[in-house]
């Protein structure tokens, strides 16, 4: 079974796909962060985005790996893990920037689709209902105000120890929400079957028991 969270940076959906994935006993792909190794090789090379040439190399010769560690992800770039630089602030536009080049996605949606073949996986990303899984058994399309999404994202940088300042990180928000929706490929859009929630004003535990109900009631639970 699959089950596809989808939506913009900040809405909640890693928090909600690793609670249903230790509820369930499902295995949780986080796919963002398979776009953030790409972004992380293409920044540490400095070739920059628009060298496509150059990015398409790169791409060739990277081995991407998801491995579990105590049912937690980690991501592996060229052997090493990598899955705290990938969470720094620059590397989520890199990300977002490479994740607009169609053969970088046409092979890690290959990946993703190949990784999750065998059992019962919740995956999250932009374009899992709608392009990696569109035949997934449930679909949701989390949303939050750009404010609240901010607010989350800010805390969490500062609780990483991070430096962030609140009002750069709305405008990055707002940056990437436009290169998700607007890129030609795969653009963030909610699948016309998807259950769409809006996360403003809920804490944490109330989305992750809203989306809980709906699981179960497709579970026949
Ligand atoms: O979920 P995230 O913030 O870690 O994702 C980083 C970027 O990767 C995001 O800005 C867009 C891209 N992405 C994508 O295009 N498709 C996905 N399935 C997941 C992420």
């Amino acid at each position: 079974m699959v089950i596809a969270i989808d939506g913009p940076a900040g809405a909640g959906k890693s928090t909600v796909a690793k609670y249903i994935a230790k509820k369930l006993g499902f295995v949780y792909l986080d796919t963002g962060a398979m776009y953030r190794a790409i972004g992380l090789k293409v920044y540490e090379d400095g070739c920059g985005v628009e060298n496509t040439e150059r990015v398409k190399e790169l791409l060739d010769d990277s081995v991407i790996d998801i491995k579990y560690v105590d049912g937690t992800q980690t991501v592996w770039l060229d052997g090493k893990d990598v899955s705290k630089e990938i969470r720094l602030n620059h590397i989520s536009k890199m990300a977002s920037d490479v994740s607009a080049l169609p053969f970088v996605r046409e092979k890690l949606v290959s990946m993703q689709r190949k990784m999750s073949e065998n059992g019962d996986y919740i995956l999250d990303g932009r374009d899992i209902g709608t392009v990696v899984f569109p035949g997934a058994e449930l679909k949701f399309f989390l949303t939050a105000s750009v404010e609240e999404r901010a607010t989350r994202r800010y805390k969490e940088l500062i609780e990483k120890g991070q430096q962030a300042d609140f009002d750069t990180v709305k405008k990055e928000i707002e940056q990437r929400d436009y290169n998700d929706s607007h890129r030609k490929t795969s653009p963030l859009k909610k699948a016309d079957d998807a259950i769409e929630l809006d996360t403003t004003g809920l804490d944490i535990d109330e989305v992750c028991a809203r989306i809980e109900k709906e699981v179960n009631r497709v579970l026949g639970k």
